[in-house]
């Protein structure tokens, strides 16, 4: 039977939280005065954006939307369907779409590419995590938390088959056998 374990922190939840509110800094500086929309991708960046928002020092709109992109498996399916649109209209806005993480860019690419069809001012990325090297399509984060490498990272929102997406850090999932599942 194989077993996934989480290996030591890849970023601590205070790396973590320092870079957040850099991040917060920036984004107050960029779009202070200007009508904002955050649209959070369920589920991954749950926490990101709760963190991220709290420290955004202006008035902001937030939304969510679902797409399913990756099964119970760790590879991408490349299939990017659209669970759960966006309540708010965001036509003459400025859109800021906020990910856990950018892997192959294809969510992000087919998401901003939707919403840029709905006439928004501006649509850019913010990412918590970045895997550079597992790119298969060009794409631009904006704002970018961490460059990590192309390992399967969980926590902070971040999952595998749903689980880990409690622990406060970003760890690496690594395969161990012979012990049983109990979850
Ligand atoms: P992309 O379309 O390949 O860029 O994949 C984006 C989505 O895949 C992310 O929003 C995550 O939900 C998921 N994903 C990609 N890499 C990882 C990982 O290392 N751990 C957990 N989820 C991941
Ligand atoms: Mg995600």
């Amino acid at each position: 039977m194989v077993n996934k374990e989480v290996e030591k922190p890849l970023l601590t939840k205070e790396e973590i939280s320092v870079r957040t509110g850099e991040l917060a800094a920036q984004i107050t500086g960029d779009y202070k005065g200007q009508d904002l929309v955050m649209v959070g991708v369920l589920k991954g960046a749950f926490i990101f954006l709760a963190d991220l928002v709290r420290q955004v020092d202006m008035p902001v709109e937030i939304d969510f939307v679902a797409v399913s992109s990756y099964g119970t498996d760790t590879k991408s399916s490349g299939v990017v369907k659209i669970i759960k649109d966006l309540d708010i209209k965001i036509e003459g806005k400025h859109v800021l779409l906020v990910e856990d993480i950018v892997d192959t860019g294809l969510t992000l690419k087919y998401l901003s590419g939707m919403l840029q069809g709905r006439g928004p001012k501006s649509v850019e990325i913010c990412a918590l995590l970045s895997k550079p090297d597992a790119r298969k399509v060009e794409i631009e984060v904006k704002y970018c938390g961490f460059d990590v490498p192309p390992l399967f990272v969980v926590g902070y929102g971040l999952d595998y088959a749903e689980r880990y997406r409690q622990l406060p850090y970003v760890g690496v999932l690594e395969e161990t056998e012979g012990s049983e599942d109990t979850v």
